[in-house]
């Protein structure tokens, strides 16, 4: 029988994909979680539609904190976390995914509470503190108890800081999302019913990074550029863009559309030309599916990505973002890489073993 029990905070998009794989993988290793949404995203096609696709287990708990400030955001979650946590029996441990203001406020309260915490996605770093996710991964790191890293870069960084004790590079769970969703979503998802375009004839574009959508300029530089590439640009557009974009009329070849579900998401993807953004994920989706990708953000946490020209990063500039499209079809970029390698175990099934472990010891 396990020492603790197991309780995991989710509640920003990306959290959902991993949990996808990482709840599987704990189920199949005979581990009981309890999980809890702390309702950062709370609009149905940023929450609901990956519990419904992904067979994501239904939160237990819905804290339901929704939008506001980093410190607004960050304290209610912390405040009815703790709460909730105080009404559980025994000793616990406490999962976190990534590193939204959801990951940082259970690492905080956790610790506070004296529950050891598992961080998935540990030791990335951007080296860049101008990024509020580069805060929460810092501190969450700094107060974790077992860090499963998803690359060799992402244990040196820890190494680094003087972080090795508890430090696992497991593989990254994402990996493991894109190989067991990929064919469900092209079997699934009709992209005639999604775009009006055919395979291999538009660009996919994401942009909800604050750097780039809370200052105006930089949005409409990002706008102006991919305007520039004479190919139609398919754009699912984040809540937070599409409220920054007030009355701006955005070039006629950018086609904005409402936020996708992960299936929608990586078919539309996997038949695009390529794609400009500045999420992570989708970077490294990118990668893993060939697909070219243009990162609209002047570093990167998966520099793995940037190996043979895969990745590129601009940054906003209208012109820098032209001359990366027309080097990818000057190339006719339709080169193969090699996969990430990783440990012959899947990552979920090595998180969930270092999990069993930590809940036994
Ligand atoms: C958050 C994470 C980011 C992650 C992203 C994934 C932080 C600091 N950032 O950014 O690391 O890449 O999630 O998508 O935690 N909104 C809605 N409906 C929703 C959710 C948000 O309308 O369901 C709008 C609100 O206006 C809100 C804004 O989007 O203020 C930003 O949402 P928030 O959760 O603060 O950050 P994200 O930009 O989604």
């Amino acid at each position: 029988m396990p020492h603790r029990r197991l309780v995991t905070v989710v509640g920003a998009r990306p959290q959902f994909v991993k949990a996808a794989m990482v709840s599987r993988a704990l189920a199949r290793a005979g581990i009981a979680e309890r999980v809890i949404h702390s309702g950062q995203h709370y609009d149905a096609a940023m929450s609901q539609v990956f519990f419904e696709e992904l067979d994501v287990p239904r939160p237990d708990y819905d804290l339901g904190v929704g939008s506001g400030s980093h410190a607004a955001q960050t304290g209610r979650i912390m405040e009815r976390l703790e709460e909730v946590l105080r009404s559980f029996r025994g000793p616990l441990a406490i999962q976190v995914y990534g590193d939204t203001n959801t990951t940082l406020a259970g690492a905080i309260v956790a610790a506070k509470l004296g529950h050891p915490i598992v961080h998935v996605e540990a030791g990335l770093r951007s080296f860049n503190r101008a990024m509020p996710e580069e805060i929460n991964r810092i501190v969450t790191d700094r107060l974790s108890t077992l860090l499963c890293c998803p690359t060799e870069n992402a244990v040196r960084h820890l190494a680094s800081e003087g972080m090795v004790e508890g430090v696992h590079l497991t593989g990254d769970v994402m990996y493991d999302a894109t190989r067991h969703f990929a064919a469900r979503a092209d079997e699934r998802v009709d992209l005639e019913r999604l775009i009006p375009f055919a395979p291999g004839e538009y660009v996919v574009a994401t942009v909800h990074r604050a750097e780039n959508t809370d200052d105006a300029p930089t949005l409409k530089r990002i706008f102006a550029g991919l305007g520039r590439l004479g190919v139609p640009v398919v754009m699912p557009l984040h809540p937070r863009t599409r409220a920054r974009l007030g009355d701006f009329v955005p070039p006629e070849t950018v086609l904005m559309i409402d936020p996708l579900g992960y299936l929608a998401m990586l078919k539309l993807l996997s038949h695009a030309q390529a794609v400009f953004t500045d999420s992570g994920g989708l970077q490294k989706e990118a990668f893993w599916l060939q697909v070219p990708c243009v990162t609209l953000r002047r570093e990167t946490e998966w520099t793995e990505t940037l190996a043979g020209g895969w990745n590129q990063l601009v940054g906003s500039d209208p012109a820098a973002i032209r001359e990366a499209y027309q080097g990818i079809t000057d190339a006719g970029k339709a080169p193969r890489h090699a996969f990430f390698a990783g440990p012959t175990e899947s990552a979920s099934n090595a998180v969930a073993r270092h999990i069993g472990d930590l809940l036994r010891g």
